[in-house]
C-alpha cells in the first residue's frame, strides 16, 4: 500500500513511566490494539533530589518495542501518525550538517530507531526543582498569561546557560522528547512544537503563537534553540523511513501535550470534567469558546488555563503529586522490608495494599498530606501526616489516607464549586494509577459527590491518534 493510503491511525503517547502505542480505526473511534512499556529511564543527577532526568535512548528503545510488537498487517495499514508526551520538560540534541542525532538501523520490517548517547542530553522533565524561587525571580517577567515554574523547558534553558555553558556548545537542538521523537521520524533538521507544548515551556503567548523573543533574547538566553510553531493537530512532516512496516511518505503530526489528548479522547459532553492520575494529577474542563486568557501579566493559581485545540482553552489543577506519591510509598514499603531482610516485589506490594487499603475496617481519622513535590503555587509545602493515634497504623489505613489525601490535595486546587459553578455534571476518571487503583477512585465519590465514570480506553496516545484526525 502506498503511503497516506492506509486508513488507521498510530496513537503514541510518551509518559513520565511509560510508553504508551495505540492503533485506532477513524471510523468507529475503536482501538484495535495497543502496547505499553515502562520506559525504566530515570538517571540520577548531579544535583541529587533536585534534578529529574532521564535517559532518552531508553524512552526510544521503549518507543521501537511497543510499536514492534503491533500486529505487522495493521501497521501496513497505518496512514497517519499523532504523538503526544509528558509536558514542560527538555531535551538538547546535535544535528550535523551532513549527520542527524539518530541512527537508523535496519530490520526485514523497516527500520528501527537508536540514538548514540553523546549525541543527546538526558531529559530535564517536568518533576526538575532545580529551579529554586530565588533562581526564577532573576528571569524576565514572561508576556504571557502562564507563569514560569521549575521544569518547565524555559526554565530550565536559562539554568542550563547560566550553569553549564559546555552544554549549549555541544548541542544545537532542543525540544521536549515528543517534539525529538517527531524530528527523528520524519528527520527534520529543525524541531517543530505544537503551540500546546510551547505554552508548557513558558514565555509563548498562546494569543499570538509567539514566542517572547525580545524578552528572552534581551536576557541572553538561546533562542536559536526555541522550535518553530504550528497550531497544535497540524501535520509537522512525513515518515522519512519505513518503520516496523509503517509506509515511509506516512504523515507525522506535531507532538501534543498528552493531558489535551487525554481530554480529547474522553470528553463526551461540554459537561463533563476529565481527571487523569497516571504519574502526575490534572482535573481539566473545557472552557467557553469565548474566553480568552490575560496575556499582561502571568498569575500563580492553582488553577491554569492552557491551551486545548480550535483555539480554545482548558481549565486546569495540574497537580505535580498523583501516581508518583503512591508508587513512591510502594517503593518506600518495599525498602523496609528490604532492610528487615526480606524481598517481596513491586507487585505484591501493590496487590496488598489495594486489598487491604479497600477494606472498611481501613476507613480511619488517619490524615496524610501526600505533596512529596510540593505544588507549583506552594513549592516549599512538602508531606505531612496528621491525627496518627494508636488505631490508625494499619497499612490499610495508612495507603486509604494517602489516597484520600491525594484527591484531598486536587479537591483543595480545583473544588466542586468551581466545577459546579463551571456546569460540570460529571466527572471521567483515567490514567492507570486511577483506573488500576479502586481505593483512590472510591475517594473522588467521596470528596467530590458528583457522578463518576472511571474509563481504562480513551487514553492520551488515543487522543493524539484523534488529534491528526478532527483537529486539523
Ligand atoms: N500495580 C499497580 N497497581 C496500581 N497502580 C500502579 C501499579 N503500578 C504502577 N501504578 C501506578 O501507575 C502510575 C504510572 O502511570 P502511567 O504509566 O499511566 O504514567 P505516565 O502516563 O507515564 O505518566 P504521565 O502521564 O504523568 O507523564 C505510577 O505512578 C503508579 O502510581
Ligand atoms: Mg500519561
Amino acid at each position: 500500500m502506498a503511503a497516506g493510503e492506509g486508513n488507521l491511525i498510530l496513537g503514541i503517547d510518551i509518559g513520565t513511566t511509560s510508553v504508551k502505542v495505540c492503533l485506532v480505526d477513524p471510523n468507529n473511534k475503536q482501538v484495535l490494539s495497543k502496547q505499553t512499556k515502562d520506559t525504566q529511564a530515570n538517571v540520577p543527577s548531579d544535583l541529587g533530589s533536585e534534578g529529574n532526568k532521564q535517559d532518552v535512548p531508553k524512552i526510544i528503545s521503549a518507543l521501537n518495542s511497543c510499536v514492534s510488537r503491533l500486529p505487522k498487517d495493521q501497521l501496513k495499514q497505518v496512514g497517519r501518525i499523532g504523538i503526544c508526551g509528558q509536558m514542560h520538560g527538555v531535551m538538547l540534541w546535535s544535528n550535523k550538517e551532513d549527520k542527524k542525532a539518530w541512527d537508523c538501523i535496519e530490520t526485514y520490517m523497516g527500520c528501527r530507531f537508536e540514538i548514540p548517547k553523546e549525541n543527546v542530553s538526558a531529559l530535564y522533565t517536568w518533576q526538575d526543582t532545580r529551579c529554586e524561587r530565588s533562581f526564577l525571580d532573576t528571569l524576565p517577567v514572561p508576556q504571557c498569561h502562564l507563569p514560569t515554574y521549575s521544569g518547565y523547558g524555559c526554565a530550565t534553558l536559562f539554568w542550563i546557560t547560566r550553569n553549564r555553558p559546555d552544554k549549549l556548545e555541544r548541542y544545537n537542538r532542543a525540544g521536549t522528547v515528543q517534539d525529538f521523537a517527531v524530528a527523528m521520524l520524519c528527520n527534520l533538521d529543525h524541531p517543530i512544537m505544537s503551540v500546546q507544548n510551547a505554552a508548557g515551556w513558558g514565555y509563548f503567548n498562546t494569543c499570538v503563537a509567539e514566542w517572547n523573543s525580545d524578552i528572552l533574547q534581551g536576557a541572553s538566553f538561546p533562542t536559536h534553540l526555541l522550535p518553530h510553531i504550528v497550531k497544535s493537530g497540524a501535520i509537522a512532516g512525513t515518515l522519512d523511513r519505513p518503520w516496523y512496516g509503517i509506509p515511509s511518505g506516512t504523515s507525522v503530526g506535531a507532538a501534543l501535550g498528552d493531558l489535551q489528548c487525554s481530554v480529547l479522547a474522553t470528553m463526551q459532553k461540554p459537561d463533563d470534567a476529565v481527571l487523569n492520575i497516571s504519574t502526575s494529577a490534572q482535573l481539566a474542563y473545557v472552557m467557553p469558546p469565548q474566553f480568552e486568557p490575560n496575556i499582561q501579566c502571568p498569575v500563580v493559581t492553582p488553577v491554569e488555563y492552557f491551551p486545548y485545540f480550535d483555539q480554545k482553552y482548558l481549565a486546569v489543577a495540574a497537580s505535580l503529586n498523583g501516581g508518583n506519591a503512591l508508587a513512591a510509598f510502594v517503593c518506600m514499603l518495599q525498602h523496609w522490608t528490604h532492610e528487615l531482610g526480606f524481598n517481596v516485589t513491586q507487585s505484591k506490594i501493590w496487590d496488598t495494599v489495594l486489598s487491604l487499603g479497600g477494606q472498611d475496617c481501613a476507613v480511619s481519622s488517619l490524615r496524610v498530606v501526600p505533596t512529596l513535590l510540593g505544588e507549583r503555587h506552594v513549592p516549599e509545602q512538602n508531606a505531612s501526616i496528621l491525627n496518627v493515634d494508636p488505631g490508625t497504623l494499619g497499612l490499610g489505613q495508612v495507603f486509604q489516607a494517602v489516597c484520600s489525601g491525594l484527591i484531598e490535595n486536587l479537591y483543595g486546587m480545583m473544588p466542586r464549586q468551581m466545577l459546579v459553578a463551571s456546569n460540570i455534571e460529571r466527572i471521567i476518571g483515567i490514567g492507570s494509577a486511577l483506573t488500576r487503583n479502586k481505593v483512590l477512585q472510591k475517594q473522588v465519590q467521596e470528596w467530590y459527590k458528583l457522578p463518576v465514570d472511571f474509563m481504562s480506553g480513551g487514553d492520551a496516545a488515543m487522543g493524539a491518534a484523534l488529534a491528526v484526525v478532527e483537529c486539523q
